[in-house]
């Protein structure tokens, strides 16, 4: 929610700090803007809409300080304060003229702030929450100044000062045009990310925007104020104490973020999934069958006194631990509740020290997560983050991180994430159950042999897709279509709805088959597309009948079924009229191949519609508000 970046150096920072928002704009796409400072002046360009509209607006009248200055700090808005205008796009600039502040976040006491800057002659000049800090920032600098202190140091120190006046969730970035050569951010509850230069340094809300330019980055914790100057770092909290941060080196390299030929980043990401597959292995199963969750820091004896399993998570990740439930009470008897991670702590959970909370999220960063482990750990559970997105919040607040190794997830609806949380959700299972002992030993470790075969299984579903994009195409036209599934079909259902919504803007419901005739079945019409995953008749033979049956009471109120069924099954052959087969998969693994064909759908559909696949209206990568 929200992309940032700065940068300081002895480059022109307008080029560097574009492409960084170029990267970033996936977090938001209201509004972007610049701030460069050069030749001894504050130069701002700030426009609504996409990226592109500001490198329109600066390509038309863009000043030689702007290109030229070696300091500068970008913005991509997700609006929440105020609409998506050229008046509310940031950077939002101090009434003197001075600072410049770009934020990620909500200022929750804006409105007391306001207020309070407004009875001391301050005028307006947006509807954002964000104004405030701008104005503040540049009063506490008159007062550090006016004790004396000047420089970069000034500058940090009245952040610093700010900070400590803000409540909520906010990532600040400032520029000062008595101060080139210096960049400084706050941070609290939204991410911030430092990358490490020669004789340049960087700040942005994540690595993707300096990747081109340094793989070494420090991560910031919560509460603390950095200052980039082209020579250094210098972290403190927001009491001014000396911190360090955490140094880390980023495993992936640039083109890992471009679209590498694909026409948009979800094609490109649906067919890395059987390599994201493989990475999230990689390194956790043994030859003798032994689950390895290295990064777990709990203790086995930690692992044996878990007596309930809370999963926490939001959209996407939420249906990976709608699966996984299925998976974890199999394997391990263990009681495994699965919660909207924004309903979790305003009902008051019952947890205590023998519950195990995970907490699933790509990005690491995602508010209602955040807050909902936070509420976990208060109540001394302990919580397991599963998380792709190495130095984010979630695993930094967590007791335990299991990373899914999926790569950088750049479109803003979830496709590899989703696979690779399933089978983190998986390896977390199966080591519960190994670690625990279990009734189920034999199909365990038969398990752990089937997870190994899950890339080629997905290269297999990834190469039979062309009907399934002939069928989006001319499913584009229609007015709803309806997702039916049970057991771990029945979180496929909601996710291939999910997908379909967020894309397409179509009418999209997800249902667990056996509920349709309690109501939804109504909304069967002449011709109305239902999506039906099929479970393996081999594995749970009830369920399968159970399923075709279902398949026929659509299709006998006018459905047009479109069947995803697994090689062989004949039995679904009669009542499909669209047959999607993919690989034999034992139930619990099923969602990792089934699950494949609804975002090939989705996406095509989205496209066939002419909609921004990528980056669909409404919507951001990263949801850093509750
Ligand atoms: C949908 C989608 C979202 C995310 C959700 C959680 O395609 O991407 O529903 O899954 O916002 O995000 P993370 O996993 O970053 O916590």
């Amino acid at each position: 929610m929200c992309g940032i970046v700065g940068y300081v150096g002895d480059r022109p920072a307008l080029s560097i700090v574009l492409d960084g928002l170029r990267r970033l704009e996936y977090r938001g796409y209201d509004s972007a803007g610049v701030a460069i400072v050069g030749d001894g002046t504050l130069h701002t360009e700030k426009k609504a809409g996409k990226l592109a509209n500001l490198e329109k607006a600066l390509g038309e009248g863009a000043a030689s300080g702007i290109t030229a200055g070696t300091t500068g700090i970008g913005h991509t808005r997700w609006a929440t304060h105020g609409g998506p205008t050229d008046r509310n796009a940031h950077p939002h600039v101090s009434q003197d003229g001075r600072v410049a502040v770009i934020h990620n976040g909500i200022i929750e006491n804006f409105a007391r702030l306001r207020v309070e800057l407004e009875a001391l002659g301050v005028e307006f000049s947006s509807e954002t929450d964000t104004e405030v800090a701008a104005h503040l920032l540049s009063i506490a600098l008159t007062e550090v100044n006016s004790e004396g202190q000047s420089g970069p140091q000034a500058l940090a120190e009245a952040m610093r000062r700010v900070s400590r006046r803000l409540e909520g969730a906010f990532t600040l970035l400032a520029v000062d045009t008595a101060i080139p050569g210096a960049v400084v951010g706050a941070r609290r509850n939204s991410p911030l990310v430092v990358g490490r230069g020669e004789g340049e340094n960087y700040l942005a809300s994540d690595v993707s925007a300096f990747i081109e330019h340094t793989r070494e980055a420090v991560e910031l914790g919560q509460d603390q104020v950095v200052l980039i100057t082209p020579e250094g770092i210098e972290i403190t909290g927001f009491d001014g104490t000396a911190v360090e941060g955490r140094p880390f080196h980023i495993d992936w390299d640039a083109s890992a973020a471009e679209k590498g030929g694909y026409d948009y980043f979800m094609l490109k990401e649906i067919a890395e999934q059987p390599q994201a597959v493989a990475d999230t292995l990689l390194g956790r199963l043994t030859e003798t069958g032994e689950i390895v969750l290295d990064e777990v820091r709990l203790t086995e004896q930690d692992l044996r006194d878990v007596d309930k399993i809370f999963i926490v998570a939001c959209g996407t990740a939420y249906h990976s631990g709608l699966v996984a439930k299925y998976a974890i009470e199999h394997w391990t008897r263990i009681p495994c509740e699965v919660e909207t991670a924004s309903e979790f702590r305003y009902r008051d959970p019952v947890l205590d020290r023998s519950t195990l909370v995970i907490a699933i999220s790509q990005s690491g960063e995602t508010m209602d997560t955040l807050m909902a482990l936070r509420h976990a750990k208060e109540q001394k559970a302990r919580v397991l983050a599963i998380c792709n997105t190495n130095g984010s919040t979630i695993p930094r607040e967590s007791d335990a991180v299991l990373y899914t190794h999926g790569g950088p997830e750049v479109a803003v609806a979830s496709t590899k994430a989703f696979l690779t949380q399933l089978v983190a959700c998986y390896l977390i299972g199966l080591h519960l159950a190994q670690v625990r002992g279990i009734k189920y030993a034999d199909e365990v470790g038969a398990v752990v042999k089937q997870l190994q075969e899950m890339p080629d299984k997905l290269r297999t579903v990834l190469e039979s897709m062309e009907p399934v994009r002939k069928l989006a195409r001319d499913l584009a036209s229609a007015q709803q279509v309806l997702f039916i599934g049970r057991h771990v079909g029945y979180p496929v259902a909601l996710e291939g709805a999910l997908k379909l919504k967020e894309l397409a803007y179509m009418h999209a419901e997800g249902f667990a088959a056996g509920e349709l005739k309690h109501g939804p079945i109504a909304l069967i019409d002449q011709g109305t597309p239902v999506v039906c995953i099929v479970p393996s008749p081999a594995g749970r033979g009830v369920l399968h009948d159970k399923i075709v049956s279902n398949i026929q009471e659509v299709r006998a109120r006018g459905a047009r079924t479109i069947v995803i069924a697994e090689e062989g099954d004949d039995a679904v052959v009669p009542y499909a009229d669209e047959l999607i087969r993919v690989p034999r998969t034992p139930t619990l693994l099923a969602p990792l191949v089934t699950t494949v064909p609804l975002q090939v759908l989705s996406c095509e559909i989205a496209s066939s519609r002419g909609h921004d696949v990528d980056q669909p209206r409404n919507l951001a990568k990263s949801v850093t508000v509750e």
